[in-house]
């Protein structure tokens, strides 16, 4: 295959969006719309890419991180012009054949980039232009073909006449040149047109004028012409994704008895069995085992959560929660944090940059910081750990088996030792031998008769 490279023109404002964001950056399923291009085009195989911004282009630069070149257009006139910006990374590159995108149109697929390369290259063609026909082609460029059906040239919608708005083929405004035809007719092309843009389409009359064969591959995959230019069409975006991946899940045998509220991110896995309960969101690089419940109201965010594990009310952050572990309702287990195995974890618990051993249960109303917990470790109700003193953040140890009882304040940085007993109410500042009993409280004091002397009471019989 000849080689090929790909520009994605993601240069526009977006004013109709009314974000401090470029547009390319909106995002469908928390996911920008230029990573979405950006992932079709590289697994079609295309290697060599430029993105060309402007509006708030730094911003997209430092998201893009190297995964593509980059140019700016200082100056925003028009799909044409955008590609004009690119041409020294053209003229540094050996490929033929030159795919170029629209940065908002996220659901263009590798399928059509393939597909229609394969025309083109059958073809020798100039120009593919890559089409397909929408219910409500409205604000779309127009494929216009003559009376034989050959494809003569696209026309924008602000530029038809009354008879050309009823065609409803429309330019996705992806296309694959040949890089000569294109540099060439980029040569040629002028603003003279209604928005006195250089429009990309104008090239295609170009190509045709110096010979060479100018086709159109029209797909059955109306989405990948679908762009977002405000909220609502992003929104629109959003739910086609949203269905999709969960339909791809559900063949997967996962389990959604109602989606209501389910939102799955493009790149989380899930295993078969797990049954996901309505307003879960799981998002980033998270993989869900087998067999697990999650939901209702569960949100997880680069995570990995193991088989059989029971999430409810709950929200896990770029952490680890191990197989047969079950936590919630109303806990939160915040980043880097390792959950081992069989874990229990109830109600009004937070845990944060800490490691939970094996079996231990944390059943109500604590809070684990900076902590290393070990096996069989039991907290009991309001048992925390204090991990900071104003100033630093330090580390409270827990070895296996301890007890800590309920209310106990652990202040880090501390040590309680194998089997250790704490408690109930204590403040442990000072490190506990392994099996010792350590109270750190008041005694009781008892004062008989005290109320009927004192009477401290307003009514009392
Ligand atoms: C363009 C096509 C239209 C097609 C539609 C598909 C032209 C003239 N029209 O129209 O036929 O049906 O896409 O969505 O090409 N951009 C720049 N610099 C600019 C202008 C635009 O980088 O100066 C970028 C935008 O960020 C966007 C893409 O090019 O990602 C398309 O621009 P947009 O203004 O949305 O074009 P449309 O009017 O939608
Ligand atoms: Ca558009």
């Amino acid at each position: 295959m000849a080689k090929t490279c790909a520009i994605v023109l993601a240069a526009g404002e977006g004013k109709r969006m009314k974000s401090k964001k470029p547009k390319a950056m909106a995002c469908v399923l928390f996911k920008p719309m230029i990573d979405w291009v950006l992932d079709a085009v590289e697994k079609s195989g295309v290697t060599d890419t430029c993105v060309v911004v402007g509006h708030l282009g730094e911003e997209i630069d430092v998201h893009i991180d190297g995964r593509s070149e980059i140019c700016y257009q200082n100056e925003r006139l028009g799909t044409g012009h955008a590609v004009m910006q690119a041409v020294a990374f053209l003229n540094n590159t050996d490929a033929e054949n030159v795919l170029v995108l629209n940065g908002d149109a996220p659901f263009m697929d590798s399928t059509t980039i393939e597909d229609s390369l394969g025309l083109h290259m059958a073809m020798n063609s100039g120009v593919t232009v890559i089409s397909a026909k929408l219910g409500n082609p409205i604000g779309y460029g127009r494929i216009v073909r003559d009376a034989g059906g050959n494809f003569q040239r696209i026309v924008e919608q602000r530029d038809a006449t009354e008879q050309e708005k009823l065609i409803n083929e429309v330019n996705s405004g992806a296309y694959w040149f040949n890089k000569k035809c294109l540099l060439y007719a980029l040569t040629q092309i002028k603003q003279e047109n209604d928005a006195h843009e250089y429009y990309l389409t104008d090239t295609i009359e170009e190509i045709k004028k110096i010979g060479w064969p100018v086709c159109v591959h029209m797909t059955d995959n109306t989405d990948v012409v679908l762009g977002a230019n405000d909220r609502t069409q992003l929104m629109e975006l959003n739910e086609i994704a949203r269905k999709q991946v969960i339909l791809n899940h559900l063949v997967n045998g996962v389990d959604i008895p109602c989606a209501d509220g389910v939102i799955i991110g493009t790149d989380v896995v899930i295993g078969p069995e797990t049954t996901l309960l309505p307003n879960t969101i799981i998002r980033g690089r998270s993989e869900i085992g087998t067999a697990c419940e999650i939901g209702p109201n569960c949100l997880i965010d680069d995570s990995k959560v193991g088989d059989n594990v029971k999430l409810r009310n709950t929200e896990v952050e770029q952490s680890q929660v191990m197989n047969g572990t079950d936590i919630g309702p109303f806990s939160h287990v915040r980043p880097n944090s390792y959950i081992a195995q069989n874990v229990h974890i109830g109600n009004f618990v937070e845990v944060k940059n800490s490691q939970i051993g094996e079996g231990t249960k944390l059943p109500h109303l604590s809070y684990i910081g900076d902590s290393d917990v070990g096996k069989g470790v039991n907290f009991g109700c309001g048992s925390l750990t204090v991990n900071y003193d104003g100033k630093n953040k330090t580390r409270t140890t827990v070895k296996d088996g301890a007890f800590i009882g309920c209310n106990a304040n652990l202040i880090a940085p501390v040590t309680i030792g194998e089997y250790a007993y704490i408690a109930a109410g204590s403040t442990i500042t000072n490190n506990v031998e392994q099996c010792a009993l350590s109270i750190a409280r008041s005694r009781q004091v008892d004062k008989p008769g005290w109320v009927l002397e004192k009477k401290p009471y307003k009514n009392m019989p």
